[in-house]
This record gives C-alpha cells, sequence and structure tokens, in this order.
C-alpha cells in the first residue's frame, strides 16, 4: 500500500494561479541513482498538477569558481546557471552530506550566484536528505539565509536515513516524510503564490489519505 498525499487549496488560488509554478531543482549528489535525485523526481510527481520541475542537470560542468572568472566574460555554463535560476519562481535544493559538510559541486555552484546574487528574493525550499546530515543542513541554511534566499523554517527539512526511505523507482516509501515533503512544497508554493500574486495565498487545506495509487499534490 502506498501513502497517498493531497494538498487542495481554494478556488481563489486556482484562478490566480493560470500558470503552473516553475522550479528548478538541484541535487546535491551527481550520482546516476543519487537518493536525492529520486527525491527530486518524486516530488516532481506529486505536485505535477501544481508545478512544474527542471532539474538543473550540469553542476558537474561548473568550472571551480574563482573571482578572476567572475566578470563579463563568465563562462557559459555559469550564464547559463544563471539564467535557469533566474527563470524559475523558486528553487528545491536536496542534497547529502558528505565529510559533515556540503558537498563541493553544490556549494561550488552557489559560489557562482553571490555575486551575481539569483538567490536573493528567491523562494528557496532545503532538503538535506542523507545518512544524517545535521552538519550540512545547518551550513547550507547559513549560506542560503546569507545569500539572502527567501525561507521560512516550513521550507527546509532534514532527512536522515534516506536510502529507507526513498526507493529506486522514484517513490517516497515512509508516511512521515511525505507528510513533511508534503508541508514543505506546500509552504515553498505558498511563498511563490504570494510573491506573483501580490496577495497572500488563499488557506491550503491539507488532506492526506491512504490508497493504492501515487501520491498527489493538487493545487
Ligand atoms: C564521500 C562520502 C562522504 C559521506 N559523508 C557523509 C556524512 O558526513 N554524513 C552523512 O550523513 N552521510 C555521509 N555520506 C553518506 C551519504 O549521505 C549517503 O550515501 C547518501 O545516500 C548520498 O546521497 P545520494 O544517494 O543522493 O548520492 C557520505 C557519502 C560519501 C560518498
Amino acid at each position: 500500500m502506498t501513502i497517498a498525499a493531497s494538498i487542495r487549496a481554494t478556488t481563489t488560488n486556482k484562478q490566480l494561479m493560470t500558470n503552473k509554478i516553475k522550479i528548478l531543482a538541484i541535487s546535491g549528489s551527481t550520482r546516476k541513482a543519487s537518493s536525492n535525485l529520486n527525491l527530486i523526481k518524486a516530488i516532481a510527481n506529486l505536485g505535477s498538477e501544481t508545478f512544474t520541475i527542471d532539474i538543473f542537470e550540469r553542476l558537474s560542468d561548473l568550472p571551480h569558481f574563482n573571482p578572476d572568472l567572475d566578470n563579463e566574460n563568465v563562462p557559459e555554463q555559469v550564464t547559463d546557471f544563471r539564467r535557469q535560476l533566474r527563470e524559475a519562481d523558486g528553487i528545491l535544493i536536496c542534497t547529502p552530506e558528505y565529510a559533515i559538510g556540503v558537498p563541493g559541486t553544490l556549494k561550488n555552484a552557489i559560489d557562482w550566484t553571490v555575486s551575481s546574487m539569483e538567490f536573493s528574493k528567491k523562494p528557496v525550499a532545503l532538503i538535506t536528505a542523507s545518512l544524517s546530515g545535521e552538519k550540512a543542513h545547518s551550513s547550507l541554511l547559513g549560506t542560503l539565509l546569507i545569500i539572502e534566499s527567501k525561507m521560512t523554517a516550513d521550507t527546509q527539512l532534514l532527512i536522515s536515513f534516506i536510502k529507507t526511505k526513498v526507493n529506486d523507482d522514484c517513490k517516497i516509501t515512509d508516511k512521515t516524510t511525505l507528510h513533511s515533503i508534503t508541508k514543505v512544497m506546500q509552504s515553498l508554493t505558498e511563498i511563490i503564490i504570494t510573491e506573483k500574486t501580490g496577495l497572500l495565498s488563499a488557506p491550503i487545506l491539507m488532506n492526506e489519505g491512504i490508497n493504492s495509487g501515487e501520491s498527489e499534490i493538487m493545487i
């Protein structure tokens, strides 16, 4: 039996949001069989009626950050990364912890945005999904806040023992984790709706249940 979660909003939100929300997702793990990548794909399925998730696939292609290269002739990969960040309504970062810290490739990517400020005022959800992950989560939160990402306590989540909670078919198999992730994505979408409409988003009701079908988030 799989767990289904659905988030329903009032008609007001549906009327205000005629287009789907565009989220750019970044996996801090570049592993092919990454749990974090699987988690991103699971979240994309959960919220397919509300948002589209594009996965940034060029994390490993970004050159090592060097302030000397951070000028009007920045490498093309960096320009492309910055453009994708700018065009997104919100950012979802899912990452493991490596050696009690943030994976170097992810930190490198973020360093490229410090001067160009793509994270500034951008709604961001951070999910650290790792064996334990506490240090990376707190370090990354500090980084995201200093570069002015728009986050709340509800748009961040630490998931330990991730390999037991998302499977190779990109399904979240742990009920508590599914509930927590649903809340994170609900909060992120509420912030984005508020940003886009300039109005407080309508109250969103959460309706969780158990069925044999796919999990879904709907607004
Ligand atoms: C080089 C390396 C260092 C790791 N260090 C940590 C660590 O400090 N803390 C932790 O929670 N997990 C650590 N792990 C385990 C990862 O959290 C775990 O393998 C996780 O599933 C990786 O994410 P992924 O499946 O998305 O690649 C480490 C894994 C590797 C490969």
